[in-house]
Formats: C-alpha cells, structure tokens, sequence
C-alpha cells in the first residue's frame, strides 16, 4: 500500500452510523480482522484487554438496549465489544512469561528477570500514581484503533462507540464475574447506501493545530 493509499482510506473510513443489515462480512475477512484484535500492541505486552466478538442476535438486541439505542449495535454485520481487567496483578505477568517461555521455547526460569521486571511495574504502579484498571482501559482503546485502521485498509466500514452503559453491558455479558468492564465497541460491516455522513466531508483541526515538530 503507498503512502497516498493509506490516507486514501483513513478518509474513506467513517464512523459509519447507518449499515447495510442485508450485508455479512465475509467469513475469510472477518477472521483476519479478529487476528487483528490479538495483534494490537500494549504497554509491556500485558494485553490485559479482552475482546467480545457477539454473534447472538439476541444478545445484540439486549446490547442495543443499553447502548443508547444506537442502531448500530444491531444492524452491522459483527460487534466487537472491547473490555479490560478491573484487577491487574502479577498473576498476570507470570501469564504473560509463561506464554513468552512456550512461543519462544525458553525456560520460566531464564525469564526470572524479566518476570521480576513486569511484577515490578504492577506493584509499583500505584504508588507512581497509575491505576491499573484505567490503564487497562487505556490498552483496549489502542486495541479498537488498530482495529478500526485495519477495517479501514480492507475496505470495510466501521463505528467506534463508547455511547454504552458498562453497568449493563456486565449484565448481559457477565463481565464483572470474569473480572472484567465494558469501555468501547467497534460495530463493523458496510455502509447502507443512503447513510448521509457517508458523503459529509471529514472535519478536523488543521494539521499544524495537532501535530507539533519540535
Ligand atoms: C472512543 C470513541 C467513541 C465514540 N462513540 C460513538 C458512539 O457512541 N456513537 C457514534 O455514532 N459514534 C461514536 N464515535 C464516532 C465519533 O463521533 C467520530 O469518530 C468522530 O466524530 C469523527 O468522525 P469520523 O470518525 O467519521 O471521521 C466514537 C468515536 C470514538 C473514537
């Protein structure tokens, strides 16, 4: 892709408030975008996100209820709901070493220092003023922007959505139960033909208000 395709369909992408519901994504497509769910980079690697993709469309219409009735919610081909630990503790960083020692074939124990090091940030963290749970949050959200650019490179539309109650995504998802707490979802799918923001032109500060060379 060049550089002039990329901006091409960063401007294409839209948070789309209309889908096409006669419109599936297909199979092929939407296991690459789940992939890229799992690719998204996070602070140290803990990835202490964790991503809902829901099918039931009787767990969409309840979702829809306590998304501000946003139409969205029902009428896109998938639905992505994009969660985060409420408690991060160094069960996670051993998670994460042990899965670092059986992708790279090394010993736990020759990863005691690095082990050491994540467990240090964790327990750390509160003392340097960072809570673990709004970090957590923070990881899902970079994972919905690697997700929403990647929709945009293959051609499909997408609306991020933060317009939802996470007291009532815990209800219907059992979040709190799994330790976890609904920030944002990624509705995906194509757009319907008459969705009027499709044609609006995009809006955004000027460059030079938002980018700083120093
Ligand atoms: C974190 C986040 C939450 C958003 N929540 C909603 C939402 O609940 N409903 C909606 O229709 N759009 C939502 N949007 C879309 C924004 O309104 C939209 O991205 C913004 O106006 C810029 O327009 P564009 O994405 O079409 O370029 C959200 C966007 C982000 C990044």
């Amino acid at each position: 892709m060049t550089g002039q395709e990329l901006l091409t369909q960063l401007n294409w992408r839209y948070a789309t408030k209309k889908f096409d519901p006669a419109r599936t994504i297909p199979p092929e497509q939407w296991s690459v975008l789940e992939r890229v769910l799992t690719l998204s980079p996070s602070s140290y690697g803990l990835q202490p996100y964790r991503c809902f993709v829901i099918q039931d469309a009787d767990v969409r219409r309840r979702l829809r209820e306590v998304s501000w009735n946003q139409p969205q919610i029902t009428d896109a081909s998938h639905l992505v709901v994009f969660t985060a630990m409420t408690s991060v503790t160094t069960e996670l960083a051993d998670r994460l070493v042990s899965r670092v020692a059986e992708v790279r074939g090394q010993s736990v124990d020759s990863l005691k220092g690095y082990r050491d090091m994540l467990a240090g940030f964790v327990e750390g963290a509160p003392a340097k003023g960072i809570q673990l749970d709004q970090w957590a949050g923070r990881q899902a959200y970079i994972a919905l922007g690697v997700f929403l650019s990647a929709a945009a490179m293959m051609q499909i539309d997408a609306c991020p959505m933060e317009g939802i109650d996470p007291a009532g995504y815990d209800q219907v998802l059992g979040l709190s139960a799994k330790g976890l707490r609904a920030y944002c979802v990624a509705t995906a799918g194509y757009r319907a033909a008459d969705d009027k923001y499709a044609t609006l032109p995009k809006v955004r500060f000027k460059h030079e208000d938002v980018v700083t060379r120093v």
